[in-house]
């Protein structure tokens, strides 16, 4: 078997028969249990989800070795791969060498027992990754994000890096970590008071960005398809179990696609992970389903097997006035929909995801094509249960003289999107996108109910410890 830093990796060895060989695992204990006469330590190397069971002579070692082998520690164990008389699992390992890497004072460790809440996990997020949700939470992220790139790769598309730092706020909410160099105890300013950013470093006022789409748009008016996947920023102090201020987005931008492609591109993307998921990550899907929640696999085989309804803006609000349903914010044309809308929309009415289109302007971004009736544009959400919105999308205006004018109206200075509006001078085409929001899709596929849990080090209000 392949060795990978002298040892051979736990998630391969219980895919192997009990071959009687001699082999070597390392790895961190979960939990040592036993008597004076035999010891069982269940040692885990996050390469599965499952632990490799240990067995153990203590009268073979020396007593203080096997003392300090705790909950936590770190230690290499060299035996013979046998069937295991225990139930649980199909191997175990009958060691005959143990080497302590690092301790793990029982006193101290703060993973001493099973069970702990996940809000106390969050506490100590540098060390959940060695516990069995985490450890499933981070190898499905993995997964997925592996599944996203083959995605677009065998559609041909191009994997476009889009910058971290820039000038623009795509999506105009003004929710935006400024990027400066400035000295805050001593900044610049002009004449009359305000900050001087022509001496920043950048020579103009900059933030992190809040979506690749303006620069995607770039590439696809040159390369056709193309995709995004990075890391956004939105400083938006909204404390909810779906909102990061540090979150990964997956933007494919497409040329010559009407809205109607883009619905079809956005339901067989989502359908096409969901289905990579529960084909690669059955172990620990089921670990999570019963851990945390039962419906999950029922959920996710339910979105790959039945078609996404589509639905106008306008027919949605006729849907949730006529529900008689109690909302917190009352519904009339021109709601942007809370997550409280669209879950209703979705899990009490259709039973179904739901992909929500032509939205009124007013609460969309300038960017988005605007229908005839000079009221809505072609945007589409789709919506998804548990979640609410999990893709913002939209056909974009293409038209130079309608979107120089929708840019007028709100008040975006031209000279901070004039290289925007040239895509509209030099070879303008219909075209079309939209952003998964990948710790939404996250929460989705794990069955996790808080964003802060799908994601390795959450950035939330009041939250940047580690
Ligand atoms: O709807 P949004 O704001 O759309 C855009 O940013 C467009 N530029 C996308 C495009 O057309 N290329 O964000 C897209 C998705 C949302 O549907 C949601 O899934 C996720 O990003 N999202 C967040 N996820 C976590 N925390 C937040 N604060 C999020 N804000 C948006
Ligand atoms: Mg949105």
């Amino acid at each position: 078997m392949e060795l990978s830093g002298g040892r051979t990796k736990i998630g391969a060895l219980l895919k192997t028969e009990a071959t009687g060989e001699e082999v070597t695992v390392k790895g961190w204990v979960r939990t040592k249990r036993g008597n004076k006469n035999v010891a069982f330590i269940a040692l885990n190397d996050g390469s599965t989800i499952h632990n490799i069971q240990l067995v153990v002579a203590p009268a073979q070692f020396d007593e203080e070795l096997l003392k300090q082998i705790t909950t936590g520690a770190c230690v290499r164990a060299t035996g013979r791969l046998v069937e295991s008389m225990g139930s649980g699992q199909p191997v175990e390992i009958q060691v005959t060498e143990l080497e302590l890497y690092g301790t793990a004072d029982p006193e101290s460790y703060p993973l001493q027992k099973k069970g702990h809440s996940l809000e106390f996990l969050r506490e100590i997020a540098y060390l959940r990754p060695r516990t069995n949700t985490f450890g499933a939470v981070l190898r499905i992220r993995h997964a997925m994000a592996y599944a996203i790139h083959k995605y677009f790769n065998e559609k041909g598309y191009v994997y476009l890096h889009t910058p971290i730092i820039t000038g623009s706020d795509a999506e105009g909410a003004g929710q935006m970590f400024t990027v400066t160099t400035f000295d805050l105890d001593n900044v610049p300013q002009t004449e009359n008071g305000a900050v001087d950013f022509s001496q920043d470093f950048f020579g103009k006022h900059t933030n992190l960005t809040v979506s690749g789409q303006l620069e995607g748009e770039l590439g696809a008016m040159a390369l056709s398809e193309i995709y995004t996947f990075g890391p956004t920023f939105r400083a938006e102090n909204s404390n909810t179990p779906r909102h990061l201020a540090e979150f990964w987005m997956i933007e494919p931008e497409i040329a010559f696609f009407e809205l109607e492609d883009n619905m079809n591109l956005a339901e067989d993307f989502i359908k096409s992970l969901v289905r990579y998921a529960l084909d690669h990550c059955a172990d620990d899907i089921a670990f999570l389903a019963k851990m945390y929640d039962e419906e999950l696999i029922d959920r996710l085989k339910f979105v790959v097997d039945n078609d996404f309804v589509r639905l106008d803006y306008t027919e949605g609000i006729d849907i949730l006035m006529k529900s008689g349903q109690k909302f917190e914010f009352p519904v009339s044309w021109g709601l942007d929909l809370q997550s409280e809308h669209e879950r209703y929309l979705v899990e009490q009415h259709f039973k179904k995801p739901v992909i929500l289109i032509n939205y009124p302007k007013e609460i969309k971004a300038f960017y988005m094509k605007q229908n005839d009736d000079g009221k809505t544009v072609r945007a589409m959400d789709v919506l998804f249960p548990k979640i609410g919105e999990i893709i913002g999308g939209s056909q974009r205006e293409e038209n130079l003289a309608k979107l120089t004018a929708r840019i007028n109206e709100l008040g975006i200075p031209e000279k901070d999107v004039w290289w925007y509006l040239d895509t509209r001078r030099f070879g303008t085409a219909p075209h079309s996108g939209f952003g998964l929001g990948f710790e939404r899709l996250l929460l989705f596929v794990t069955g996790m109910a808080n964003i802060r849990d799908v994601i390795p080090f959450p950035r939330t209000p009041k939250n940047a410890e580690f």
